[in-house]
C-alpha cells in the first residue's frame, strides 16, 4: 500500500465538498475529486497540485445507476487505497409543497442524495476495512427535522440517516468508522441550484438575516472526524449556524 493517505470526495466542484477537498489536501491526503463539471474539477486539481498532494479529477454523474460503484473502482485502481470517503454530492431540486413541486426532479434527488451514497459506501467498504478508514456522509438537519417544501429531499436525507445508523453497527467490528454529518444552513450554491439557475452562485449571506455556516466550517468538522485515532468513532454530528432557527 502506498504511504500517502487517500480521500475520495463527491461534490468536489462546489460548497462543502470543495472545501473538504482543499482541507484534506492541506492535511496531506491525496484527493479523488468527483463531480460532473469537468472544468471546475480541473481548476481544483490545479489548486491542489500546488501542494505535494495529487488530485485525481473524476467526472461522474451520480444520478446514473451504477455510476458510484464504477467511479469508486476507478479511484481504487489509480491510488490502490482509500482512507477517507466523503459523500457530499447532493441537490434539493424538486422543491415546493406536494402537488406543486416539480416531481420530475425527484428521481435524481433520491438517486444523488441517497442511492448513489449507498452504492458508494458499498463499493468503498473493502478498501476502508483494509485501511481502518472513515466514511463521512453529509446528511442535513432536514434528515432529522420535518422539512415542509423539501419533502423529497427530506425523504432522501432521513433515509440516509437510517442507512448510516444501520451500517455503522455492521461495520464497526470491521474497524470502519461511519459518521453522519448534518449541516444546517451553509452558504454554498445549494439554493441557486435548487432554483434552477444555469450559472449557480453562492448567495449574499444577507438573504438569510443571520450569519450562515461557511463550507469551511463543515469541512473542518469532516477533518476532525477523519483525524480521530482508529479506536474513536464519531457517530453523528449536527452543526447549525448559531442564530439559525
Ligand atoms: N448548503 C446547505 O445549506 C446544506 C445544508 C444541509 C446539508 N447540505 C448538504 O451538503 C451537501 C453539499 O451541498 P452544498 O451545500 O455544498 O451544495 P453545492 O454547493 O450545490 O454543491 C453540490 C455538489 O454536488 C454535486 N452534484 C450535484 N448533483 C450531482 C450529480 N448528479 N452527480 C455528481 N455530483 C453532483 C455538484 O457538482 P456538479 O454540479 O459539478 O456535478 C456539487 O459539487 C449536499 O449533500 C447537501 O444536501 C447542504
Amino acid at each position: 500500500m502506498a504511504d500517502t493517505k487517500v480521500a475520495l470526495i463527491t461534490g468536489s466542484t462546489s460548497g462543502i465538498g470543495r472545501a473538504t477537498a482543499l482541507r484534506l489536501a492541506a492535511e496531506g491526503y491525496d484527493i479523488a475529486a468527483v463531480a460532473r463539471r469537468t472544468a471546475r474539477l480541473e481548476a481544483l486539481r490545479e489548486e491542489i497540485s500546488a501542494r505535494p498532494q495529487q488530485c485525481l479529477p473524476v467526472t461522474c454523474d451520480l444520478s446514473e445507476a451504477g455510476a458510484a460503484g464504477r467511479m469508486t473502482e476507478e479511484v481504487l485502481a489509480h491510488f490502490g487505497r482509500l482512507d477517507v470517503v466523503v459523500a457530499s454530492a447532493g441537490h434539493g431540486r424538486g422543491y415546493g409543497p406536494l402537488g406543486e413541486a416539480e416531481q420530475g426532479h425527484w428521481p435524481s434527488a433520491l438517486a444523488v442524495n441517497l442511492s448513489s451514497v449507498m452504492d458508494l459506501a458499498g463499493a468503498a467498504l473493502q478498501p476502508l476495512r483494509e485501511s481502518s478508514g472513515t466514511l463521512v456522509l453529509i446528511g442535513s438537519v432536514f434528515g432529522i427535522d420535518p422539512a415542509p417544501d423539501y419533502a423529497a429531499y427530506a425523504a432522501a436525507k432521513h433515509g440516509l440517516r437510517g442507512f448510516v445508523r444501520s451500517i455503522r453497527r455492521e461495520q464497526n467490528m470491521e474497524g470502519v468508522r461511519v459518521c453522519l454529518l448534518n449541516p444546517g444552513t451553509t452558504n454554498t450554491e445549494f439554493a441557486s441550484v435548487l432554483r434552477g439557475d444555469t450559472e449557480p452562485m453562492v448567495h449574499d449571506p444577507a438573504v438569510w438575516g443571520f450569519e450562515p455556516l461557511l463550507p469551511e466550517d463543515v469541512a473542518a468538522a469532516v477533518a476532525w472526524v477523519a483525524g480521530q485515532p482508529a479506536h474513536v468513532d464519531v457517530e453523528e454530528i449536527t452543526i447549525r449556524a448559531t442564530r439559525d432557527r
